[in-house]
């Protein structure tokens, strides 16, 4: 079978070739190797034609240029020898350094995304042209994967951006936009879209009338322009910020910052061996495959409709939020800021009316500024409107409720306001523990209800799980899903259960830790074990930044539930009776009670814990207490899977990053527990017997590792 090229070369002018690169049947451009191939025998055609003056890559994909190498080889590859990977990154090298070596100029010429090997290929062209649209961007996010670029990027961009520049835009793998571009150097003009490639033809003429095209050539195959101070200096302040930023569990940037450092004073042939060597070391490990991994998790979230039929989604317009607090607020700034006309209510005037003031903060915030840019919030306030009639709510054609945790103040709120609706309209809860079907009993249209479960804060947090009540609709579900997606956020799709899906999850990590204290160990220890795994902060630290009362009441609904494996702790009663509630009152399982606000050890807090220790003092192994943490959630998990909370055991891994910080380097809870094997968890249980249920294995996990399964293998990825 023919298969269609990506690749078309035409001649806009006599002299001048245009290589577009229009890969059939996809919305974005890939160099996947069957790309490559067919770039090889372009560039054999053109290469050598001393009659031509230039050569112009552009896209013929609206939005982007190229988004990079074909990731699906990569985890094909994945388990190849170094010697293998080195000559694959030989290869793209050589290919693209082609471009650099033609008897022509050759420029690129970008519209929209450009990175990763996108990048590189730019990288190696003589010129680049950006367009100012706002999606155009050129970066290398290969250290995002566990990876640093591997065809020649870390080799040329130090030569065409400077080593400072370069170091910062390939170990922080963020893109940077065409203004910036062009300010570094990496851009050469900056147009119009609709001037692109007239700009590019242009640029081919007046490099031919300067020469100076082939001086840069002469001066970026040598060695960086850089002195031994200068360089020096950028190594150790590089390395400090990368350490803070990976806190040594990331290696690639500080792989990437090495290897660029180590090929500074060599030739740029040199530069690119060093830097397929260095990739071959970073390819096919386990944080590599893990964070592939999440980027697959995240590609998949975002090609989900959140239903299994063809159900199509519902036009949301306007919203309203009922309830101005804290969730309230967050709900509504959102749909302000995705140009979402909101009518926000609440019951307590002055809380509406404080909520307004807070939201148009929030929207309005400019960062540059460190506050809230005014002429910003005046545009924005009429897509903003505050009402205390249910007549406006009404008509909006998705409802989010997000009053207080009390089941009958929120079904009191439904049962006045439905009769009122559209027909159409969907009413959701933002409820964090409350079951939906029993939220709907009374409902008219359970059909048209669901949960919709903001995490808060709801600026930073992007997971939304979309609960399905028993008699929720696809129709709502597929609604609700591209509403979420539509305020920038990953929707995933549970069924209704005691906590939903990540609450249910870190219940039992949490109970824990409390568990541990009670055992004697020390509330340091496991901060640090916790943070050693990869979690954003220590368990104790998470309980004073939710809140114990909250926390308290979250684990008595899990523990009504599942009695006989949530051990309801005395510790957490204790503190909130003493008014202890976390940050928010100051004092916690730490005191924050200090100028900046931060968590510092409060020896006052024994006085609540030490009554409630049991069995003799002993040390405590780091390796027990990881295990005494990640183990209950690993088994909860297990019995999501076998309830069906999730359509996808994917989901739970995407929920866990994205809903708690679970570490991306790990890939996610089951994807780790995959790296382990069900047999190797069965034998870590092995230890905790004598804790009784909440440690004993699951049928599921059992019958995994009697069949050699993996949990990823339960559902097509
Ligand atoms: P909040 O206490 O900050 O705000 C609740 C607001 O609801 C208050 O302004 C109150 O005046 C208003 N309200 C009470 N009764 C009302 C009524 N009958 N009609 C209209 N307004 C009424 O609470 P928060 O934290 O914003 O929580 C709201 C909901 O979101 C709850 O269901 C909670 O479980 C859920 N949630 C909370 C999260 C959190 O971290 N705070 C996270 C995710 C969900």
């Amino acid at each position: 079978m023919a298969t269609e090229s990506t690749i078309r070369l035409s001649y806009p002018e006599a002299d001048i070739a245009l290589l577009t690169l229009d890969m059939p049947g996809k919305g974005a451009n890939i160099l996947s190797r069957p790309v490559l191939d067919e770039l090889e025998r372009v560039l054999d055609e053109v290469a050598g034609r001393e009659d031509l003056a230039g050569l112009i890559l552009i896209s013929a994909k609206p939005g982007i240029f190229i988004a990079g190498a074909d990731l699906r080889e990569f985890v094909a590859s994945m388990g190849a020898p170094a010697s293998e990977v080195v000559a694959l990154c030989r290869r793209g090298q050589t290919l693209f350094q082609r471009l650099s070596k033609t008897p022509f100029v050759t420029i690129a010429a970008i519209d929209g995304v450009c990175v990763g090997g996108g990048a590189e290929l730019a990288c190696w062209c003589d010129r680049r042209i950006m367009t100012s649209s706002p999606k155009t961007e050129i970066g290398f996010p290969e250290v995002k994967l566990g990876l640093f670029p591997g065809w020649g990027g870390t080799a040329r961009a130090p030569r065409i951006v400077g080593l400072a520049n370069a170091v910062e835009m390939i170990t922080s793998g963020d893109s940077i936009d065409a203004a910036k571009a062009f300010q570094m150097g990496l851009a050469s003009d900056v147009v119009q879209l609709d001037d692109l490639q007239a700009a590019a033809i242009r640029m081919v003429r007046s490099e031919q009338q300067t020469g100076l095209y082939l001086a840069d050539r002469e001066q970026w195959s040598g060695p960086v322009d850089i002195s031994e101070t200068e360089q020096g200096f950028l190594g150790i302040t590089a390395s400090a910020v990368i350490q803070q930023q990976t806190k040594g569990q990331y290696p690639a940037p500080m792989a990437a910052l090495e290897v660029m450092m180590g090929a500074v004073s060599t030739d740029i042939d040199t530069a690119c061996q060093m830097e397929a060597e260095g990739m071959s070391q970073l390819f096919g490990s386990p944080i590599n495959a893990a964070l592939l991994n999440v980027f697959f998790l995240t590609d998949r979230n975002k090609k989900d409709r959140g239903v299994d039929s063809d159900v199509e989604p519902l036009k949301v317009e306007t919203a309203a939020v009922i309830g101005a607090g804290i969730m309230g607020q967050g709900i509504a700034a959102a749909n302000v800021k995705r140009n979402v006309l909101v009518t926000l209510t609440d019951a307590n005037r002055a809380a509406l009316a404080k909520g307004v003031t807070s939201i148009l903060e929030e929207v309005s915030f400019n960062r540059q500024l460190g506050k809230a840019d005014v002429k910003r919030a005046v545009q924005l306030a009429p897509l903003l409107n505050a009402t205390e009639s249910d007549a406006e709510l009404a008509t909006a054609d998705l409802i989010v409720e997000a009053v207080v945790e009390n089941a009958d103040v929120k079904r009191q709120i439904y049962a006045r306001l439905e009769p009122k609706l559209k027909p159409t309209a969907i009413l959701a809860s933002n409820t964090s523990t409350i079951p939906i079907t029993k939220l709907a009993e009374k409902l008219e249209h359970p059909e048209r209800f669901c949960g919709i479960h903001f995490f808060n804060p709801v600026r930073k947090m992007k997971l939304v799980e979309v609960i399905r009540g028993e008699k929720t609709s696809d129709e709502t579900v597929a609604t609700a899903v591209a509403y979420a997606k539509h305020l920038g956020k990953s929707p995933i799709v549970v069924n209704d259960g005691p906590g939903f899906l990540v609450n249910r999850l870190l219940l039992p990590y949490m109970n824990e830790a409390l568990e541990l204290l009670a055992e004697g160990a020390e509330i340091k220890l496991l901060e640090t074990v916790a943070k050693k795994f990869g979690m954003p902060m220590g368990p104790i630290t998470l309980y004073d930044m939710v809140g114990l009362d909250t926390a308290f009441y979250a684990g008595r609904i899990m523990w009504e539930a599942y009695p006989d494996r949530i051990a309801a702790s005395p510790i957490l009663p204790a503190l909130v009776k003493a008014g202890r509630l976390g940050q928010k009152s100051g004092v916690g399982f730490f005191s924050y009670q200090n100028k900046q606000g931060k968590a510092q050890p409060d020896p006052q807090v024994a006085q609540y814990i030490d009554p409630y220790k049991r069995g003799e003092p002993r040390k405590f192994d780091p390796a027990e207490v990881e295990m005494r943490l990640f183990l209950p959630m690993l088994l909860e998990a297990t019995r999501i899977l076998e309830e069906g909370i999730v359509r996808n055991v994917r989901d739970v891994d995407l929920g866990l990053i994205f809903g708690v910080g679970f570490p991306p380097f790990r890939g996610g809870l089951l994807f780790w527990a995959d790296t382990l094997g069900a047999a190797k968890i069965l034998e870590l249980l092995k230890p905790f017997e004598s804790l009784g249920p909440r440690m004993a294995p699951t049928e599921l996990l059992k019958r995994m590792a009697a069949e050699g399964k993996k949990f990823y293998e339960l559902n097509p990825a």
